[in-house]
C-alpha cells in the first residue's frame, strides 16, 4: 500500500491570502501537481488537516478545487482550523466508514472502499472548542471505537491532526499535542501489537520523525510556512518561504517506509 502524507495547507477564501509574505494557494496547487506527477499513482493521500485558516465557505471551496484535481482518493482529518460541518459540505472524501454515525460534528472513521482489505487505517478528531487552546483531546467514545475496530490481524496506521506525545520543544509540549495521547498510544499499542505501523500527524508545520516504546509517530511539516521548535521555544516562529513538503508512506505486511520529499517552490506570479 502507497499513500501519501500532507497537511497544513492553510487554504485562504481566495487566491490571494498570503502567510508571512507566502501565497499559500499558489503553494497548495503546486502540491498537487507534484503528487499528480509521480512516477506511481499513491491508492490514496491523506491530509491531516488545516485545510483552511479560517473556516469559511470560500475558503473551503477554494479547497475542495484545488484538491480534486488529485488523481486519487484523498481523506480529511480535522485540525484545529478546521469546521466539521464544512468540511463535509465542500470537500470529496474517499470511501470510508463513519464509527461515531450519530456525532455529525467529529470526523472518525475507518477508511475503506478495498483499503480495508490491506489494513486497518483509521482517521480520529482531536478538536477541542478554540477557545481551549490549540492541544487536542480524545473523547472515550471516539478510542473505544477505534480500538474495538482493529482485528490485530492486518497493520494498523492512525491519522490525526495533533502529535499524541512531547517532541521534546517546550511551548509545542506544553500547548500542542493530544492531552491524553500517550495514554490512547498505550491503547493502540495493546490492541494492535506489531501491526501497529505508525500513527501520522500535522500541527507542528514542521517534519517529524518520533518514536515512543518503539512506536512510530510521524508528522509532516505544511507547505503554507514552517514553525520553528526550538527546544526552548516559548513560542512558534514562522519560517515562510521554504520547500513544498510532502511524505510518501510504504505499508507492507511487516514494515513502514517513509520517504520525506521538499520541493523548491516555483513562483507562478
Ligand atoms: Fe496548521
Amino acid at each position: 500500500m502507497e499513500f501519501i502524507h500532507i497537511g497544513d495547507t492553510h487554504f485562504g477564501p481566495d487566491e490571494d491570502l498570503l502567510i508571512r509574505g507566502s501565497n499559500v494557494c499558489d503553494r497548495a496547487r503546486q502540491l498537487v501537481e507534484e503528487i499528480n506527477s509521480l512516477s506511481f499513482v499513491p491508492d490514496f493521500v491523506v491530509h491531516t488537516g488545516d485545510v483552511v485558516n479560517d473556516p469559511d465557505t470560500a475558503a473551503y471551496e477554494l479547497a475542495a478545487e484545488a484538491l480534486s484535481a488529485l488523481r486519487m482518493p484523498v481523506y480529511y482529518v480535522t485540525g484545529n482550523h478546521d469546521d466539521v460541518g464544512m468540511m463535509e459540505k465542500a470537500l470529496i472524501f474517499g470511501p470510508r466508514e463513519d464509527l461515531l454515525s450519530d456525532s455529525k460534528d467529529r470526523l472518525c472513521y475507518q477508511l475503506t472502499g478495498g483499503l480495508e482489505n490491506e489494513a486497518e487505517l483509521f482517521v480520529l478528531d482531536g478538536k477541542v472548542p478554540p477557545e481551549e487552546g490549540p492541544h487536542g483531546h480524545l473523547s472515550d467514545r471516539q478510542m473505544d471505537a477505534v480500538l474495538s475496530a482493529i482485528t490485530g490481524e492486518k497493520p494498523v496506521a492512525v491519522f490525526i491532526h495533533y502529535p499524541l506525545t512531547p517532541i521534546g520543544s517546550q511551548w509545542i509540549d506544553q500547548h500542542l499535542l493530544v492531552t491524553n495521547g500517550a495514554e490512547f498510544q498505550d491503547q493502540l499499542a495493546t490492541k494492535a501489537g506489531e501491526n501497529l505501523r505508525g500513527i501520522f500527524s500535522g500541527h507542528l508545520h514542521r517534519g517529524l520523525q518520533l518514536y515512543r516504546h518503539g512506536v512510530l509517530q510521524s508528522g509532516v511539516s505544511s507547505p503554507a510556512c514552517e514553525f520553528t521548535a526550538g527546544p526552548e521555544d516559548d513560542n512558534c516562529d514562522f519560517l515562510a518561504g521554504g520547500a513544498i513538503p510532502f511524505h510518501h508512506v510504504t505499508l507492507t505486511k511487516d514494515a513502514t517506509m517513509v520517504k520525506a520529499y521538499s520541493i523548491p517552490f516555483r513562483d507562478p506570479r
